[in-house]
């Protein structure tokens, strides 16, 4: 029997991975801060689907609850999928940001999912199989498009998956970044944002259905709005190209004005 582990599933993204992986037959473990959200999910998914529900309330940006989830991912029944699902905007420039809310969002979307990961991974290497979705966004390609410190947050997530794929997957241990686009959720009223001024908003069943067809193929990344691999593989290759030059032993001897660093906007030399 598979157990799976969800962050944020009181709501929107997470609730949906709940039914959906309940759908499938796993038992589950549930956790978020509004522990009435989450009884009632448990309630609904034990009763249709017969799985076992626990139910784990916790505040990911406090230390000693971010601790109670890492030990029972420590602890049995197994688990067999963590997903990082749980995450928060900030719907404020860098400038403007308070110091307390940026640590808020770095605890929540940075360190408790690399902390939940590690509690996970010792256990799946050892057994040589498991999971970890880690629910990143198409932000952390297109950061220029978001104020402030979040999609510096999603670029950490994928980044991260990236690296723990290279190092894990030879052990058996399977690693997903998905890369959500604007999808409907309440993230945005939370954040203080409005979603109806966002175009090609996505409904989260159909973003979570495109996640898990990426899952069981066992991509590395799933962007749900491209539906071509070939596009991320194309990214891929350019990144692979830009990357031959990292071995040059000595930096370009000329560099002019017309020398500029790719991505560049103005003249900046260095
Ligand atoms: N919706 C989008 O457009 C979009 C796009 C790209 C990426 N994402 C990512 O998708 C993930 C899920 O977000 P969503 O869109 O489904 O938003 P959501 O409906 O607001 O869900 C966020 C979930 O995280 C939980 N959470 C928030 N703060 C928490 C805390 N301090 N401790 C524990 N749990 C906490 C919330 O539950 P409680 O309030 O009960 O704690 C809720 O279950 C996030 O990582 C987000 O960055 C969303």
């Amino acid at each position: 029997m598979t157990t799976t582990l969800i962050t944020g599933a009181s709501s929107g993204i997470g609730a949906v991975y709940a039914r959906r992986f309940a759908a499938r037959g796993h038992n589950l473990v549930l956790v978020a801060r509004a522990t009435d959200r989450l009884n009632v999910l448990a309630d609904q998914l034990r009763e249709q689907h017969g799985v076992a529900v626990e139910v784990l309330t916790a505040d990911l940006t406090d230390a000693v609850q971010l601790g109670k989830v890492a030990e029972r991912l420590r602890t049995q029944p197994t688990i067999d999928i963590l997903v990082n699902n749980a995450g928060a905007g900030l719907n404020s420039s860098f400038e403007q940001a308070s110091a307390t809310d940026m640590n808020k969002l770095l605890q929540l979307n940075v360190q408790a999912p690399t902390m939940l990961a590690s509690a996970a991974i010792g256990e799946m290497i050892k057994r040589g199989s498991g999971s970890i979705i880690n629910i990143a966004s198409v932000l952390a390609l297109l950061p220029e498009y978001s104020p402030g410190i979040y999609a510096a947050t999603k670029s950490y997530v994928l980044t991260f998956s990236q690296s723990l794929a290279a190092e894990v997957n030879a052990k058996g241990v399977y690693i997903q970044a998905v890369l959500p686009a604007a999808t409907r959720t309440e993230i945005y009223e939370r954040s203080g944002a409005d979603i109806s001024k966002v175009p090609d908003v996505m409904e989260v069943e159909d973003l979570v259905d495109a996640a898990l067809v990426g899952f069981d193929r066992k991509e590395l990344v799933t962007i749900p709005p491209v539906p071509e691999a070939s596009a991320w593989e194309a990214f891929e290759q350019a990144r692979g190209a830009l990357a031959q030059g990292f071995s040059m032993l000595s930096p370009p001897r000329v560099i002019g004005p017309d020398c500029r660093r790719p991505g560049s906007t103005g003249s900046h030399k260095g």
